[in-house]
């Protein structure tokens, strides 16, 4: 009797209380005082798929949550052993990556952050998040916020690039459009950013390696996007593989702890990565599993994915003292907390409809969004002689590549539940532009990554027939994401030798790039007129890109990564410090290669349309900024073309002289704007002390007086210059 009026409890106290966070808590204690140890534990335990044995586990209270079960009959039948067989009848926590889309498969992340359109990028993820949660999903794994820096790490893609500005505002517009604006709505996604922290700047590229990096790159690069998250409300973070100088992130209670919730109040939880705890021993840090369960709950990881660490060993940790009653308790509050915020106590099946299931996933509309989101996600990196875009009314135009008909690769890595099926390839979208005057002719022409060199003669020879060749080169969509790190980021096979090659006809040759990360391929650059960056662009691929070549939609992507000329110049990037011996291509002593041009092959912040912009009148507010006041930055940009285009207004910032070395310049702000043929706009952006601030000689957060540079313009290397002092007083 005691427990169903305690019970009964649990289900009208949120009606009687003031705040629903207060009676939440209240209800997360009542529940607490009820749980034997082994229920406890069983909060902090998620495993991967289910089977008899799992089940039997959730019937006796010890499994909190399960990942990679989907579909509303799927999580029905396990949430109702849960809800209705277990003592204490705790609902169950489905996640799931959804990490570009659930079914309808969007661009990947990478490509999205092209678009620099935060709104865009926000309902990419309400409509992911609709669609998982009819499935039965209540929680994915994203969004992956990592600043990555090095494109041999294959990971590159699963995030927003290498700024911590930008990354920053990406971070929170995924973690809005996962979760919506109210937990307990039946479309809310709890979003879960990862991996805390630094996982990007592992060394050599190498997925999982070593990261020994500074406090200050750690917070001045790797955390923003971690805090953005957290600000916008992220319920739950997932701590990463790596170390960072010596502490593995699922042991590191500075990171975990301090950090996150001594500092940011986060009050969510961690969940660690997938045998992230049982890696402790690897790492060198454990010495068994208990001991690496006891690391993992001190640091702050709440639930262990998949290591058993967490399940075989806490309570008798707990009962060894070596941990705490209330450091359990407190990780289970964290767990429980979530389940109640998702209103899971109330309506443990909101997500089991099979209605919904079937209503609103791959819709019409999400496919439209996924359309639209891929055109702004393309970024035109060449476009010689305006050979883009072609017309319509071509006699025969060649479609040659691996890639050109490909429906897997497309999906690019992490596409959950979306299928080849779904995808509308290059070739199939170009087909549907075209009406039937357009002779279209098609062949591979080669392999993704076989060295093959057969299928050259045919692909000639329809080249030598066509009026223009479109060559749809790449990496497969499984050569980039985890565990996908390539010690060679050139054109993998024969596909470079294919470009030359149909290069050498002498027909005009536009290069379509299909690929997870930033990709070496100076002559291709150097030598064909156009070139289209596509990243994997998903369902939609061939709408998108046709839309784009035939001039239905003005690319106005720019890259969030720079490129390099070749493998060996990684890593490089914009925001990089000046050195005492800045590179000069024509002075030898400088810090540069003797091989090589030294700047990267397209810088940071990069991308072409079909019309021009310029720039000017670029005026500050005031020459000198005080502490407590703003200092607006406004420029003019002129649609000088003859056809409508976005522009992507940038504003860099450069502190000349300060405690410590600061980098040649760093993103303070950007605006996506449109303009008509010969429309000027002016653009103003407001600059605050805040946004100057660094981690000084001692790890203080602060803002120096001195002299200030600005750049306003196209991408991270051009644009116009002015300066400001800033005074303490
Ligand atoms: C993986 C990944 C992580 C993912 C998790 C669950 O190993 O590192 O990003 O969310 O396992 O699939």
């Amino acid at each position: 009797m005691k427990y169903k009026s305690l019970l009964i409890l649990l289900f009208i106290l949120p009606f009687c209380s003031a705040s629903a966070q207060s009676s939440i808590d209240r209800r997360v204690d009542s529940l607490l005082s009820l749980m034997t140890v082994d229920e406890k534990v069983g909060q902090l335990v998620q495993y991967s798929g289910t089977s008899a044995q799992r089940k039997t586990l959730v019937r006796q209270g010890r499994i909190g949550s399960f990942l990679n079960v989907l579909g509303a009959n799927s999580t029905r039948e396990v949430q109702r052993i849960a809800v209705e067989e277990s003592r204490l009848r705790i609902p169950l926590l489905f996640g799931f990556d959804v990490i570009h889309g659930y079914r309808t498969t969007f661009p990947i992340p990478l490509a999205t952050a092209c678009s620099w359109d935060i709104a865009l990028i926000e309902k990419a993820e309400r409509i992911a998040a609709t669609e998982a949660t009819a499935a039965g999903v209540h929680w994915t794994f994203s969004p992956m916020v990592d600043i990555a820096r090095d494109p041999r790490w294959g990971r590159i893609a699963e995030g927003a690039g290498e700024d911590p500005y930008l990354g920053s505002a990406v971070a929170a517009a995924r973690v809005r459009g996962f979760q919506g604006p109210n937990l307990r709505s039946p479309t809310s996604l709890l979003a879960c950013a990862k991996h805390f922290a630094a996982y990007g700047g592992a060394e050599g590229g190498r997925d999982y390696n070593t990261v020994d990096i500074s406090e200050r790159t750690l917070r001045e690069i790797y955390l923003p996007p971690f805090k953005a998250a957290v600000d916008a409300g992220a319920g739950s973070l997932m701590c990463s593989f790596n170390e960072i100088a010596g502490m593995p992130s699922s042991a590191n209670r500075t990171l975990l702890t301090d950090i996150l919730r001594g500092e940011w109040k986060f009050d969510g939880f961690v969940v660690s990565d997938w045998n992230s705890i049982g890696e402790l021993l690897q790492h060198g840090v454990a010495a068994d599993l208990k001991e690496a369960a006891v690391l993992g709950l001190k640091a702050g990881v709440d639930m262990d994915m998949e290591a058993d660490a967490y399940h075989n060993h806490l309570a008798a940790a707990l009962r060894e003292d070596r941990i705490t009653g209330s450091e359990l308790d407190e990780a289970v509050r964290r767990v429980l907390r979530a389940k109640f915020q998702l209103g899971l106590f109330e309506n443990p099946y909101r997500n089991c409809d099979i209605g919904r299931e079937r209503r609103d996933i791959l819709t019409p509309e999400h496919r439209e969004a996924a359309r639209k989101t891929a055109q702004r996600s393309i970024v035109l990196l060449k476009n010689q002689n305006n050979l883009l875009p072609l017309r319509k009314d071509l006699k025969t135009l060649a479609i040659i590549g691996p890639l050109a008909d490909d429906k897997e690769s497309t999906l690019g890595p992490w596409h959950a539940m979306g299928k080849p099926e779904d995808v509308i390839p290059v070739l199939g979208g170009i087909k549907a532009k075209l009406g039937s005057g357009t002779k279209v002719l098609f062949t591979r022409g080669c392999e993704i990554e076989k060295p093959s060199m057969s299928g050259f003669t045919e692909a000639l020879d329809i080249a030598r027939q066509a009026d223009v060749v479109v060559v749809v080169v790449g990496e497969s969509g499984q050569m980039s994401g985890e565990a996908e790190s390539r010690s060679n980021i050139g054109l993998p096979g024969s596909q470079e030798d294919l470009v030359r090659a149909l290069q050498g006809t002498g027909k005009p040759v536009v290069v379509i790039l299909m690929n997870g990360r930033p990709l070496a391929f100076e002559w291709i650059a150097e030598n064909v007129p156009s070139i289209v960056e596509t990243w994997f662009l998903g369902v939609e691929t061939g709408n998108a890109i046709a839309d784009v070549l035939f001039g239905d939609y003005n690319p106005s992507g720019k890259l969030t990564t720079s490129f390099p000329r070749v493998t060996g110049q990684v890593p490089v990037y914009y925001n990089h410090k000046n050195t005492g011996r800045p590179p000069v291509d024509s002075v030898k002593w400088t810090s540069k290669y003797l091989d090589l041009k030294n700047s990267p092959l397209y810088p940071f912040g990069y991308g072409l349309s079909y019309t021009t912009f310029s720039y000017s009148q670029l005026a500050l507010s005031a020459k000198t900024l005080k502490p407590a006041e703003n200092l607006i930055v406004s420029v003019t940009v002129k649609n000088t073309g003859n056809r409508s285009g976005e522009e992507i207004v940038q504003l860099y910032a450069r502190d000349e002289v300060a405690n410590v070395t600061r980098p040649s310049r760093e993103l303070k702000g950007f605006q996506k704007i449109s303009l008509a043929p010969g429309e000027s706009k002016r653009v103003h952006f407001v600059l605050t002390p805040e946004n100057l601030k660094f981690y000084d000689r001692d790890m203080k957060w602060t803002v120096e007086p001195g002299r200030f540079s600005l750049y306003v313009g196209p991408n991270s290397a051009e644009g116009l210059e002015t300066g400001f002092h800033y005074s303490a007083q």
